[in-house]
């Protein structure tokens, strides 16, 4: 399976098998962690076998078996949260690919103990990864017009680059993306609010993945 297949396959899955991830797959993760700090100037990390992340009425109730997860986390600056929501993307999409499943959890964690693996540092939420029980499914989604408007003829990658952010995981599933065409210049904006800035860097790397980076550049993104 590839990227774009997973972006397909992705949705969100809350209750994981009591299996661990392998050596491997560990190593696999890990490197592309390290790949997308590197590139990101983010300090993502991957902690597994860790039952602290949640509380024992959610362990109870939803996050099964959720003990292994990327900890989103950097230095704080102007851009953090949305490359740390681009970065995300690409680890959960990562992650399907290797017969994993995630879920971006940036409310219903135990903030505090997370937040205190990371002093000084400005930490969003964490990303389970690990064998679900269940696929999970699609969610309910705005239309095509909702979310884009293009001027002038509609190219095929404006298209392809707007169904994969239909497919895109937002915060409560709000979808409060626009996305703007012309010529081959692409603006992406993000209305304000609870994990915004997150939600607008998951966006372009799905809109990235779908239309092709070489087609387009983007003039703006901003939330
Ligand atoms: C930035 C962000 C924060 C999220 N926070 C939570 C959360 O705190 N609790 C939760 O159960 N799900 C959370 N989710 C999962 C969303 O509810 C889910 O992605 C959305 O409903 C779309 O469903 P899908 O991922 O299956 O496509 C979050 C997702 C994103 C992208």
């Amino acid at each position: 399976m590839d990227l774009k297949q997973a972006m397909k396959e992705r949705h969100t899955v809350r209750r994981f098998k009591n299996k661990p991830l392998d050596e491997e797959t560990v190593r696999l993760l890990e490197e592309r962690v390290r790949e997308n700090n590197e590139k990101l100037g983010t300090e993502i990390r991957l902690v597994c076998n860790d039952d602290s992340a949640f509380n024992a009425a959610l362990k109870l109730f939803l996050a099964k078996n959720a003990v292994n997860y990327f900890v989103l986390t950097g230095e704080d600056s102007e851009k953090l949260e949305e490359n740390l929501g681009y970065a995300s993307a690409d680890l959960m999409l990562y992650a399907q690919t290797l017969g994993l499943n995630t879920w971006w959890v940036g409310g219903t964690y135990s903030r505090r103990t997370i937040e205190a693996l990371n002093p000084g540092k400005k930490t969003l939420g964490i990303v389970v990864v690990g064998y679900g029980e269940v696929q999970g499914s699609p969610h309910r989604s705005k239309k095509f017009s909702d979310i884009a408007a293009y001027e002038g003829e509609m190219p095929q990658w404006f298209k392809d680059g707007v169904e994969a952010v239909l497919l895109a995981p937002t915060a409560v599933n709000r979808q409060a993306v626009r996305i703007s065409g012309k010529g081959n210049e692409v603006a992406m904006s993000y209305a304000r609010g609870f994990l915004g800035k997150a939600d607008l860097g998951i966006c372009r790397y799905f809109f990235e993945l779908g239309a092709g980076k070489e087609n387009f550049t983007f003039t703006e993104t901003t939330a």
